[in-house]
């Protein structure tokens, strides 16, 4: 049996598997974190691409991607610190930037729009696809970007070099 670590969210104490993320951990004690690519339902794979899911650790420069990020003996996480919290509505107003409004949406009970309202997030101060045009030519980086659940595959979407696809309308 592998030793538990023992670290801190949001100043409380948790013990954790080594083979579990700070994601799992907040889930498992009902601390919302904001996740898109990344979900607990079988065929999701944790790859930290969309960036949703970012946390503070004191001590490190850079935000950490809770789902990909196991915690360490003696971690200080914080969930909610100002830092966090702008990154992560960053993340979705970016995204929201690129979608139709919630309610022309196909999908507006969908996990990201739950969670855009959750955050506060209902526009973007970024162009919207009416100022981009998509060039398609790319076609291998196109289809990347489309998730589904899978053990093999992972969205790619936020990999994808914006100028190798998407070029700006002048
Ligand atoms: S949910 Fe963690 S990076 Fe996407």
């Amino acid at each position: 049996m592998s030793e538990k670590i023992k670290f801190k969210i949001d100043g409380k104490d948790f013990l954790a598997d080594p083979q579990e993320s700070i994601w799992d951990i907040a889930k498992k004690n009902e601390i919302d974190i904001p996740h898109l690519c990344y979900s607990p339902e079988p065929g999701y794979r944790a790859d930290g691409n969309c960036r949703a899911c970012m946390v503070e650790i004191k001590g490190e420069r850079t935000l950490a991607a809770s789902c990909i990020r196991k915690p360490t003996e003696g971690m200080e996480v914080t969930v909610n610190s100002p830092r966090a919290e702008k990154s992560r509505s960053m993340v979705f107003e970016l995204l929201v930037s690129d979608q139709p409004e919630k309610d022309k949406s196909p999908d507006p009970d969908s996990k990201f729009w739950n969670w855009s309202e959750k955050m506060g997030v209902s526009s973007s101060r970024f162009p919207s696809k009416e100022k981009i045009e998509i060039d398609r030519s790319h076609k291998a980086v196109t289809s990347s970007c489309q998730r589904t659940p899978s053990t093999t595959t992972s969205c790619s979407a936020m990999n994808v070099k914006s100028s190798r696809c998407i070029k700006t309308v002048l």
